[in-house]
């Protein structure tokens, strides 16, 4: 057991060791009694007295199908007999001489009911989609809140994606409403939100009728006359009571990229996810009254849903909004905004810890970081020694920290240790949440028991899984269900030791992971071909330091046209256009063809293998319609 490190002991604790053991074994052997009793964790309007009702096969999946609630209720109104007092939100902003912003529970339920008639007087109803392109500030919870208040449905599109990548993601769901802001900040740059959201609605065909703009830097922008409207000139103070929504009443869409097509919008509903971000909360953070919690995600991505919005808020929690980056104006941001607002617990992704790891420890033992109790790692796998400068430099070697695996479609946290019950071990994620069963299978669906590795697939329901894709249940039913009938496939590879702990190790579809952030290689080979010198494309990941994984293209180019290095940089520039930053190549390697297998089929692995400069294992390739290419993109291979 020497790779394995004790938790710390404490008094007071969620969760012992011996509970978990008795709980899960109870979440998995009375699914029912177990979920209905932590559904309590919330306040309903009707209680449920149903559990899970669902199957895999055929697909449908519902909990709590009885109850009727609403999430703003529980995360901000039924705070105000206990909490009114207490600060939910601290406001960190970009500029770190900028104003720091706190709103207790009573002034976030004065901001959210101001949201709430302001959307009500844009025209928002029960069951509208609402888009949302915002900065990381406090209107950006506002919004999601007051979305949930009156039953819309909240679309949140990261404030890093282009405006095509907008435009796709509101026509997808036939969004008539774009909640934005005049401009972002982050490193001390503007990002132009309200000019991508114009140029997104000029340049296609939307239905979209209002536009609600919070004034955040003050820029100076275009208003469409009847179409934009400012947020201050209609938001106001009337009543505005939450509507009672049933728990399988959609909640939010979240686009999320995977091996094929387009992005998909994954569906959640209200009271299963509301019950598993509160359940999730409660126990991996450990979460007590009197901590300060920060997570780092941007709201855009399910993080930042289910633990910046809903899980914290749904438990009363303290937390701190995060505008700015992790090396703005310096290295050690991270740790100087624990100092400041004596941050508890902080979740963050292992792509900063890396980057910030490298910039050396003097950046973060120049602040004080005695607050900390306890810290998290969220987004992909993170490397034992990453994991160990985490633990030993920030944490000062006494916190205990989670590595959690989780995806956008299980709403929340599904494999992790337990702060104070589990041991930890660098590198694996380690045991299921309450109610996950996790199974290895190998390619041929053979399950595998023990220490093993294999493809990981989840048995059973829980109440925070997506219910759908929106406007195409065929495409969820594919997408999950269909490479191993009757269970849902991850998408990822994993060890299981001799203990039960689960390490990630990493996708095995065509998805990539580049800074946490999920990309389907197929849509960066969609917006490449759209380039007119680029015949074919084939996009792979490959190992890179401080990101994960970085993006390596392999380009064909059109008859008569010729690579260079300032094409590449046009290539890199393109895509960066049409999905936005986060999806910017790396490596753009220009080849006269593709590997391809007689029917015509590209072989990804030999792309893979060549990318990951690792030859020794590239397998069979006499299939190949023209084997001499191997070598030739061996020695083409890209390195910087
Ligand atoms: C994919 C899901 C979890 C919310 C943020 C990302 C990878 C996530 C871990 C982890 C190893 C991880 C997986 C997963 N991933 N957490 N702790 N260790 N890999 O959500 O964008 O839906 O991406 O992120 O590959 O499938 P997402």
């Amino acid at each position: 057991m020497s790779e394995f490190i004790e938790p710390p002991q404490t008094a007071k604790t969620n969760c012992t060791a011996a509970q978990y053991r008795a709980d899960y074994v109870r979440s998995l052997s009375d699914p029912d009694g177990f979920w209905l009793e932590q559904a309590k964790r919330l306040d309903w309007i009707d209680p449920p007295t149903i559990g899970g009702e669902w199957s895999f096969d055929p697909v449908e999946i519902k909990w709590f199908a009885d109850g009727t609630l609403n999430l703003c209720h529980n995360a901000v109104d039924r705070h105000l007999a206990d909490k009114a007092d207490k600060t939910a939100l601290i406001f960190e902003p970009d500029d770190p001489d900028g104003a720091v912003r706190t709103l207790t529970f009573a002034d976030l339920h004065v901001e959210v009911i101001r949201m709430a008639n302001a959307l009500k007087a844009m025209g928002v109803t029960k069951g509208a989609r609402v888009t949302l392109y915002m900065p990381m500030v406090v209107e950006g919870v506002v919004a999601m809140l007051a979305c949930a208040r009156l039953g819309a449905v909240h679309s949140v599109v990261f404030g890093g994606f282009s405006p095509e990548a907008l435009a796709g993601r509101i026509i997808d769901c036939d969004s008539h409403f774009v909640i934005t802001a005049d401009e972002g900040l982050r490193g001390g740059k503007p990002i132009a939100l309200n000019a991508n959201v114009d140029a997104a609605l000029d340049e296609h065909d939307t239905q979209v009728k209002g536009v609600l703009v919070i004034k955040h830097t003050g820029a100076d922008i275009t208003m469409k006359e009847g179409r934009d409207h400012w947020y201050a000139d209609l938001a106001s103070d009337e009543d505005c009571p939450c509507e009672p929504m049933n728990a399988e009443d959609p909640l939010f869409i979240l686009y999320t990229s995977g091996s094929t097509g387009k992005p998909k919008g994954v569906l959640h509903t209200t009271g299963g996810y509301g019950v598993w971000t509160a359940t999730t909360f409660h126990y991996v953070f450990d979460h007590q009254p009197d901590d300060v919690f920060w997570c780092s995600a941007d709201i855009g991505w399910i993080t930042g849903h289910s633990y910046v919005t809903y899980g914290p808020l749904l438990n009363g929690a303290t937390q701190v909004i995060f505008e700015g980056v992790p090396n703005y104006p310096d290295h050690g941001r991270f740790w100087a905004t624990i100092a400041r607002h004596k941050v508890s617990i902080f979740y963050t992704a292992p792509t900063a810890i890396r980057a910030l790891m490298r910039e050396g420890d003097s950046f973060v033992t120049a602040h004080d970081r005695s607050s900390l109790r306890l810290l998290g790692s969220v987004g992909e796998p993170i490397n034992p020694e990453a994991w160990r400068w985490y633990r030993d430099v920030p944490g000062e070697g006494r916190v205990p920290v989670i590595d959690t695996w989780w995806q956008t479609e299980t709403g929340g946290v599904m494999l992790t240790t337990l702060p104070y019950a589990h041991a930890m071990k660098p590198g694996s994620a380690g045991l299921p949440f309450f109610g996950v069963q996790p199974q290895l299978v190998d390619n041929e669906g053979q399950v595998l028991d023990g220490a093993a590795e294999g493809n990981l697939c989840l048995t059973a329901s829980w109440p925070g899984q997506a219910r759908t894709v929106y406007g195409d249940h065929d495409r969820f039913v594919q997408t999950y269900f269909s490479t191993y009938t009757g269970k849902y496939f991850t998408g990822d590879g994993c060890q299981r030791d001799e203990h039960g702990y689960y390490r990630i190790t990493g996708r095995v579809d065509d998805v990539i992971n580049v800074s946490g952030h999920r990309m389907g290689t197929a849509e960066v080979e969609s917006a490449l071909v759209l380039h007119p010198h680029v015949s074919e494309a084939a996009v792979v990941g490959f190992p890179h330091d401080i990101k994960g994984q970085g993006i390596y293209c392999y380009v064909t180019l059109n008859a008569g046209d010729e690579g260079s290095d300032d094409l590449a940089a046009e290539l890199r520039q393109w895509v960066r256009k049409e999905i936005g930053p986060v999806a910017t190549p790396d490596r753009i390697h220009f080849t006269d063809g593709l590997p391809k297998t007689r029917s015509g089929k590209i072989m990804r692995r030999i792309l893979r293998k060549i990318a990951e400069n690792d030859y020794g294992s590239l397998g069979d390739t006499s299939t190949l319609a023209d084997p001499s290419l191997v070598d030739r993109l061996i020695e083409g291979r890209v390195k910087s």
